[in-house]
This record gives structure tokens, C-alpha cells and sequence, in this order.
């Protein structure tokens, strides 16, 4: 293949994201109230060396210069989310002003650079008063979501014209309910998979309510999606992996207004109630589709995660797989009527060294390389993608492990909050410019 072949349509967006929680800092200032993670960070023993995020990026402050920054490289979309306790500090009610004039500030930055805001609702940051009534396994609290999603449309809605009511559902029900490991900590099996279907009914309330205000704007959702595979073709292996599979669940559910069988079976008693009329609000149509990919899953024949030898893997533990990108995105295409696609997520941490003010992280080069020559293939198969996020614009707060991983193509010493461009920054502003993947 020649490099002509890894060029990219014209108009593709160019990205990068990050989340509220992992870059503003700021927690507890301008009238904004708590979130589950602010409680979480500052229980002993929950984050990796204590770390929290405080202060993080203290991009609440910083804004203005991180712009310019995403400037520098040439970015054309920046994908942000909202904090839902900076702008409702009581999750509902009365708002922050304060707190939305901060979004307000940030949306017209970047507009004034030609900056394409992509804006997220809900990256993770629960107001902590809707926890203490039982968070989203109470299904009463669900209208609030979409009120929170019709002030922040009310008043950036006129400028900002995509919006993503979740990111990645999944790690919301299966790490913060089931394993409890992130925010809110819960280690409860019936409640996550209540959680699970809760967060898709509120999504389809949050649509109407953006769609009412804005009949004309782009809603979505962001899922992290993975193909899951097993090392054996048997059929007790594949069957394993088919009742594991949380890709099909989310799809299955926002395309084909049901769960897979195969899930509701391995999941028993715990299966979570469905009242009627749930699956017409959670299936009803989507301007885009957002798909975080990073790796994918192997299990092994004990049923494990296994490892898969000569394969390299990330400061994460993340297997490195471009190619499953490309098969994952084309069984998407070929079992579900997708709408347009968005990689709004893809990245790596690597053990990055500032050497004279130089980061030369050449393997996450590669990284993103390998993964955008199979995004392009992909895409030359039918499957219609418009952009790709690089996750993240700047090293942040990693929820669980703290700021011990880096994921940014820009380095941030936490002591200055300096910032250097690192050389994968470099690279990725010559592919903005030349609309092309190359080495
Ligand atoms: C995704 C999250 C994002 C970040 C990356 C590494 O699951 O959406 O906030 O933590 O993983």
C-alpha cells in the first residue's frame, strides 16, 4: 500500500478529548458542589499513592493557554465534558452561574480558534446528592439528567452542535457498581446491571430533551467497545465469550431495541427490570455514534483474561491491537445499521521521560499510526467514520491509578503544571495538516 492509500477524506475531524474530572481541578470552587468522584478520591486506600483531582490539570484556570495549545497542533474538534455539580450543585434546581459561565467562556475560545466543541454530559461525576438517593440505580432521578441536559443546551446549545449524553456506560455499571473499583464503589452485581439499563433509559430521555430545545443539533453516545475473543475455537470457549460480550448488550440495545439473550441468561436474577416503553426511548434514532477503542479482550481456555504472548502491551496492561479496530468496526457495520462514527477515544500510556525538554515518545507514535492505517482500511469497507479523538490532549487524573499513567500528547509536570508538547504531538500536527497518516 502506498501512503496515497492512508490519506484521509477531505473535512475528517481531527480530535482530541478529555473529561471534566481528569483536567479541571477546582472541586470545590465557584459554588460547584461534589461529585461521587470528589468523595471517592478522598477515601484512603481507593487511588493509586493517594492521588486525587483536586487540582489536576487545574485546566479550570489554564483554559485559555490549553487552547492555544490544541491550536499549536492544529486540532479541529475538542471533545470536553461538562461537570454536572459545577453547573447543579444540588444535581437539580438551582443553578451555579458561575459554573456555566465557565463553559460558556471555554465554548468561545475555542469557536474564536475554529475549534469544533464536542460536549459530554456525563463523564462520570454524579452529583454526590443524587447518590445519597440512591444514584442511577434510582430510577426516579433519571428526569434529572435530562433537566441538567436542557440547561446546558439552553445556554450553549446556540454554539455547540454536538452533544453525547454518556460516555461509556459500561464503565459506569461494571466498575463503579460491580467491581468497585471506580466512584461510587459499589461491589453489587443486581444493582450494576440495573445501573447498566437505567443510564440507557436516561440517555434516551436526555435526547428528547436536547432535541426539543435544538431540533437541528447532532446527539450521541460514547461506548468503549472491544471485539472479545477467546484463544480456542470450542464451543464451550466461544460460548464464554459470547455471554461476556458488553459490546452486543449496549448495540443490541440502542439499534435492535433489545438485549442479547445470551446476556439476560448469564445474568440470571440479577437481569435488571425493564418497564415498557423503555427500549422505543433507548433505541429512538442517533445523529452519531461515538466508539472508544483501545485494545480488545482474550480469554483463555480457564475462562481468564489471558495474555497473548508477543503481542506488546501498555503502561495499562493493555494489549496494543490495531487489527482488532479494524474487526471490530467492520462486524459493527455488518451487523448493526450504524449511524455516522465517531472515534471519540483512542490512546496509550507509555512510561514517557521529559529529556531536555523533549518527550520522544515514539511508541505511542506508532501506536496511533497503527491504529489510524486500520481505521482507514475500515473505512474504505463501508464503515463511515468522520473523526478520530486522540485520548487525551493532556496527561490527567486516571481515575483509579492517578496521575501515575500517561495518556497525553502533551506532558504536564504536576508540581508547575508545565506543559510540553511531546513529540507524538509534533507528529499528530502533521497529519492534521496533511490530512494523511504517515511515519
Ligand atoms: C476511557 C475513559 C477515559 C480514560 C481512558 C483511558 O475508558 O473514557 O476517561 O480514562 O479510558
Amino acid at each position: 500500500m502506498t501512503s496515497e492509500n492512508y490519506c484521509f477524506p477531505r473535512g475528517f475531524l481531527w480530535g482530541a478529548s478529555t473529561a471534566a474530572y481528569q483536567i479541571e481541578g477546582a472541586w470545590n470552587e465557584d459554588g460547584k458542589g461534589p461529585s461521587i468522584w470528589d468523595t471517592f478520591v478522598h477515601q484512603p486506600g481507593k487511588i493509586l499513592n493517594g492521588d486525587t483531582g483536586d487540582v489536576a490539570c487545574d485546566h479550570y484556570r489554564r483554559y485559555a493557554g490549553d487552547i492555544a495549545l490544541m491550536k499549536q497542533i492544529g486540532i479541529r474538534a475538542y471533545r470536553f465534558s461538562l461537570s454536572w455539580p459545577r453547573i447543579l450543585p444540588r444535581g437539580h434546581g438551582v443553578i451555579n452561574q458561575k459554573g456555566l459561565d465557565f463553559y460558556d467562556r471555554l465554548v468561545d475560545s475555542l469557536l474564536e480558534l475554529n475549534i469544533e466543541p464536542f460536549v459530554t454530559l456525563y463523564h462520570w461525576d454524579l452529583p454526590q446528592v443524587l447518590q445519597d438517593q440512591g444514584g442511577w440505580g434510582n430510577r426516579d432521578l433519571l428526569p434529572y439528567f435530562a433537566d441538567y441536559a436542557a440547561v446546558a443546551v439552553r445556554r450553549l446549545g446556540d454554539r455547540v452542535k454536538f452533544w453525547t449524553t454518556f460516555n461509556e456506560p459500561w464503565v459506569v455499571a461494571a466498575y463503579g457498581n460491580r467491581k468497585g473499583v471506580m466512584a461510587p464503589g459499589f461491589a453489587d452485581p443486581k444493582l450494576a446491571a440495573q445501573v447498566a439499563h437505567n443510564l440507557l433509559v436516561a440517555h434516551g430521555m436526555a435526547t428528547q430533551a436536547i432535541r426539543a430545545i435544538q431540533p437541528d443539533t447532532q446527539v450521541g453516545i460514547v461506548l468503549s467497545l472491544r471485539p472479545h475473543e477467546a484463544t480456542s475455537d470450542s464451543a464451550e470457549d466461544q460460548a464464554v465469550v459470547a455471554q461476556r460480550s458488553t459490546t452486543a448488550w449496549y448495540l443490541d440495545a440502542l439499534f435492535k431495541a433489545s438485549y442479547p439473550e445470551v446476556s439476560l441468561r448469564a445474568l440470571g436474577a440479577n437481569a435488571p427490570e425493564i418497564e415498557p416503553g423503555d427500549f422505543a426511548l433507548i433505541s429512538q434514532r442517533l445523529d452519531y455514534l461515538g466508539v472508544n477503542y483501545y485494545t480488545r479482550t482474550v480469554t483463555g481456555a480457564n475462562g481468564n483474561v489471558a495474555r497473548v504472548p508477543g503481542s506488546e502491551y501498555t503502561e495499562m496492561g493493555w494489549e496494543v491491537c490495531p487489527e482488532g479496530f479494524g474487526r471490530l468496526l467492520v462486524w459493527m457495520h455488518e451487523n448493526y445499521r450504524l449511524p455516522t462514527v465517531y472515534i471519540t477515544e483512542s490512546g496509550a500510556a507509555f512510561d514517557d521521560h521529559v529529556v531536555d525538554g523533549h518527550v520522544h515518545d515514539t511508541r505511542r507514535i506508532k501506536y496511533h499510526h497503527d491504529y489510524l492505517v486500520e481505521l482507514r482500511r475500515a473505512m474504505r469497507l463501508g464503515v463511515n467514520v468522520r473523526g478520530y479523538f486522540v485520548w487525551t490532549l493532556l496527561d490527567n487524573f486516571e481515575w483509579a491509578v492517578g496521575t501515575s499513567k500517561r495518556f497525553g500528547l502533551i506532558h504536564v509536570d504536576y508540581e508547575t503544571q508545565e506543559r510540553i508538547l511531546k513529540d507524538s504531538a509534533y507528529w499528530y500536527a502533521k497529519v492534521i495538516s496533511r490530512n494523511e497518516v504517515h511515519r
